[in-house]
């Protein structure tokens, strides 16, 4: 659409900065919208990685007045697939030693809420007539809690264009006393149950589910899920208020990064006519995690934040029955101290038939979506989820519980969905150790079925989940919010 101008203000974008999905769609979601047409720009905190990739850059703006905060400047610069990026420097907050949200340990940064108050008010400033810039968007497109203040300033700026935000997950809000609140200069009045106080505290996510003119969130099925207590964190009732202004994106996938066709990180490329390569994906993997080279037994892959909300709990609880099916299983992921320990112990107990990798491995990740046969998602809650679309395309069928986007992405294998060519994995209901195991059992059971494998992995490698249909969706939702 000629002329449509949008602010992408994020906390991550891939392959600058990633921590999980919302890297993933920052990364690809603005070019796929710069290829229809709508001019994103992105704005992005310098944390020193980012600062370190930047090839060339320039000094764009400064602000050296802006009242609490420490002086900033925003550079320009583009990222590899040509968006041009804004990148908030701004060395006392963001380079330093560890992640994006934690330091080293894994303990929040204690000044979060200076950190991304400013990312969000910079935002806010870009996006009202005090931007020192030429380039003047028509909206902001907010991302989760970390630029959730941005809709607030928005609301008390001079000639401020109107604000979408996208939930990428309802359990990280940024919560913090109300003390915040001044220091980051919001009004005082602004602290109430229409405005950002939320159980006593002030909560960026709160701030911009009240002030955004419209809410997306990441799949269909979670924006019915948050308006209902169970998944709603405390904030169904406001999300329910707002259902008329909120509505679910499937989030889609970057196919120049994960394609197994042209996937730098394989061993062997292969494609739905070509799946000869997969043999030595898989090898390699078993090669790389110390696990025997077997061909016949199936290999389930696993990757994943360590916590409570990816289920894995009760995926190391089964893993011992799993190894007896037979199976192998491969992990990589980190996260809660208990569950890592765990992990390392079932691959003592078990060598050479579970293999783990604790840490961060953006080319393990690729490999084990390539060489596994089966893909475990056993999810309590999931907005979207990224790694059960790229299993699919890498024809690896996944298991996942039926909850938030793996329902609108995964469709159950039956008799009827495989003849009729819409299978795409294994769909478990019941959030129990029992009915995972079950539902891998069916898994593996099939995959020994050659001829109904074939066809399983046929369907998931022909599915659609590129970008394009999503990018679209966007811009619907930017125009309706301009009113165009
Ligand atoms: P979430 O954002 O909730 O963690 P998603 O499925 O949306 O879940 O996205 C996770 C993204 O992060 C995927 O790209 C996945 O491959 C990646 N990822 C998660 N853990 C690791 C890890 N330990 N190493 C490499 N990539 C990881
Ligand atoms: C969050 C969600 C995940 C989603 C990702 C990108 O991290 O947990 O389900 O895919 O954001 O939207």
């Amino acid at each position: 659409m000629a002329g449509l101008k949008v602010l992408f203000a994020t906390s991550e974008a891939a392959p600058l900065i990633k921590t999980g999905g919302l890297g993933d769609v920052s990364g690809a979601l603005p070019a796929a919208l710069r290829a229809i047409g709508v001019d994103v720009r992105v704005l992005l905190p310098g944390y020193r990685q980012v600062i370190a990739q930047l090839a060339q850059h320039k000094v764009v703006a400064t602000f050296d007045t802006l009242s609490g905060f420490p002086s900033a400047r925003l550079l320009s610069a583009v990222t590899a697939n040509d968006v041009p990026l804004l990148i908030l420097d701004c060395p006392s907050l963001y380079q330093r030693e560890g992640g994006p949200y934690q330091d080293a340990k894994g303990q929040d940064w204690p000044d979060n809420p200076q950190r991304f108050g400013l990312l969000s008010k910079i935002a806010a400033v870009l996006g009202s007539s005090a931007s020192p810039l030429d380039w003047h968007p028509d909206l902001v497109h907010c991302n989760d809690w970390q630029t959730g203040l941005t809709p607030a300033y928005l609301r008390f700026a001079q000639g401020a264009v109107p604000s979408v935000f996208t939930i990428h997950n309802m359990a990280f809000q940024g919560n913090y006393a109300p003390a915040i609140l001044r220091e980051l200069r919001l009004p005082p009045s602004c602290f109430g149950i229409d405005g950002v106080e939320f159980y006593g505290h002030m909560s960026f996510l709160k701030a911009g589910l009240f002030y955004a003119d419209h809410i997306t969130t990441v799949s269909p099925n979670y924006a019915k899920e948050i308006q209902q207590a169970e998944l709603g964190f405390g904030m169904q009732g406001l999300l329910t208020k707002r259902s008329g202004d909120l509505n679910g994106i499937l989030n889609g996938i970057d196919t120049d990064e994960w394609n197994p066709a042209t996937d730098k990180h394989l061993v062997k490329k292969f494609s739905v006519a070509r799946m000869a390569g997969k043999a030595a994906d898989k090898e390699y993997l078993q090669c790389r995690l110390g696990l025997d080279i077997v061909p016949d037994v199936p290999l389930l892959g696993v990757i994943s934040r360590f916590t409570h909300q990816k289920g894995l709990d009760l995926l190391l609880e089964v893993a011992p029955q799993l190894i007896g099916l037979p199976a192998q299983l491969a992990m990589l992921g980190s996260g809660e101290a208990q569950m890592q320990q765990a992990a390392r112990n079932l691959s003592q107990r078990y060598p050479g038939k579970v293999g783990v990798n604790i840490g961060f491995s953006e080319a393990l990740a690729h490999q084990i979506e390539a060489g596994a046969d089966i893909f475990i998602m056993p999810s309590r809650f999931e907005p979207c989820g990224l790694n059960q679309l790229y299993s699919q395309c890498y024809g690896t069928p996944p298991v996942v519980h039926a909850t938030g986007g793996l329902v609108d992405s995964v469709v159950d294998c039956t008799a009827e969905t495989l003849k009729d060519g819409s299978a795409s994995g294994f769909v478990f209901k019941g959030m129990s150790a029992e009915n995972l195991f079950a539902t891998i059992q069916r898994s593996v059971d099939l995959y020994h079925d050659q001829r109904k494998w074939k066809a399983l992995r046929r369907n998931c490698m022909t599915k659609d989940f590129s970008w394009k249909a999503s990018a679209e969706a966007y811009r619907a939702v930017y125009l309706k919010v301009l009113g165009r």
